[in-house]
């Protein structure tokens, strides 16, 4: 098969590789029928993830269908079309048992192109098939549930839920990215009184209002914390949700906050933020961190199944998996391309119809 491998800092290839097989009774192996890139994966190739070593295929995020299962799979049959998430859960460990698949100590939590290969490729080895993989009901799209593979549960465990985010709140994004986009977009379902995005690209914050934010800030040439503070009585935001990952924007978040109010950070951070406990202590202030678990994947795939939410929006550009080396410098200069999300289709929609003779995915909200 063919496959995205990573080479070290600055290198990658599609090329062909090993056709994966069941190691693991516990293993499906399943053709990706779509797949996308993370902000993660760029990471990866500046080499800010040494523990991915070169020879890995990359890719956390795709919609297969099952083609071969282990003899200890019981709940999956071929054919079945299935949501491979960035999390694995071996279902058996401490954490595990708690919902919290990501710190799972048993095999799982973030594996795929990381610590095993990957979903960019024509095939994978999905381990621990039965606690980890999410059957697609009948009738939604690859489109439709593709995003809940990262992004929708990191933006509403990571900042929604740790950020206790409750009706009327004045809930600020600082970075919309595809991350904070999606985290006014899963805030919406928690109806707050109002949504401020925070971003130093007018590009951004202009999707951002399309995204449903009441208020964009450009951090470059205004005072956020001022602003944010005028429209708060002087008291500050209620939560602000870190989606970047640089310590100016974690401190920016702690100085946003009301007294008693709240910071989730999501964003991934590869140097150290200054905790400004001096003035911090006596402000009851409660800060989150988190990996994603994708505990609420059930619940945000019953949302988009019953209407209530649709992440097609991210879609902005769809490749075939053949030109996944060029996918990713268009999402690596979504500056200049305006990418949300990249979509690689795979062989089944190739047979339908080749990705360049379809209109463009819209970026409408
Ligand atoms: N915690 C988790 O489980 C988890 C999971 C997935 C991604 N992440 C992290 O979430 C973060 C956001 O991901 P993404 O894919 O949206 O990233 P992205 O790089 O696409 O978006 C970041 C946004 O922040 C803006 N930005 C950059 N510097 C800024 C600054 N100083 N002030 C204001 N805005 C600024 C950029 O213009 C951009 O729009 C990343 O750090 C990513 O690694 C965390
Ligand atoms: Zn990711
Ligand atoms: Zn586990």
């Amino acid at each position: 098969m063919k496959a995205l491998v990573y080479h070290g800092p600055g290198e990658r290839h599609w090329e062909s590789v090993a056709d994966p097989t069941i190691t693991d009774p516990t293993d499906v192996v399943v053709r990706i029928d779509s797949s996308t890139i993370c902000g993660t994966d760029l990471h990866i190739m500046k080499g800010d993830v040494p523990e991915v070593v070169p020879g890995t295929i990359l890719g956390h995020e795709a919609v297969g269908t099952v083609v071969a299962k282990g003899d200890g799979v019981t709940t999956l049959a071929e054919d079945d079309r299935v949501l491979v998430s960035c999390i694995t859960a071996c279902g058996r460990c401490r954490f595990c048992k708690e919902g919290h698949y990501g710190l799972c100590m048993g095999g799982g939590g973030w594996i795929f192109g990381h610590l095993i290969d990957g979903l960019q490729a024509e095939y994978a080895r999905v381990p621990f098939a039965d606690t980890s993989v999410y059957k697609v009901p009948a009738g939604l799209s690859d489109e439709q549930v593709l995003f809940l593979a990262d992004i929708l549960p990191t933006a509403y465990e990571v900042g929604i839920l740790n950020g206790r985010v409750e009706p009327g709140d004045t809930v600020v994004v600082v970075g919309v990215g595809p991350i904070g986009l999606a985290t006014i977009m899963t805030a919406k379902l928690h109806t707050p009184g109002k949504i401020v995005a925070v971003d130093l690209a007018d590009a951004r914050l202009a999707k951002a209002i399309d995204f449903g934010a009441d208020i964009a800030l450009n951090s470059a040439s205004e005072d956020v914390v001022a602003r944010v503070k005028e429209m708060t009585d002087g008291l500050g935001a209620d939560v602000a949700i870190e989606a970047v990952g640089v310590p100016e924007t974690f401190e920016l978040c702690t100085e946003l906050i009301r007294p008693g109010g709240r910071v989730a950070n999501v964003g991934v951070h590869g140097h150290p933020a200054t905790l400004h406990l001096e003035t911090l202590w006596i402000r009851d202030v409660l800060i989150t961190t988190g990996l994603v678990d994708t505990s609420t994947t059930p619940k945000l795939l019953k949302l988009i199944a019953g209407g209530r939410l649709d992440p097609t929006v991210f879609a902005t550009h769809r490749f075939s998996l053949g030109e996944t080396m060029d996918a990713y410098d268009v999402f690596a200069a979504a500056a200049e391309t305006n990418a949300l999300k990249v979509v690689l289709e795979g062989s089944k929609h190739q047979q339908l119809m080749p990705a360049h003779k379809r209109p463009a995915a819209t970026a409408k909200v």
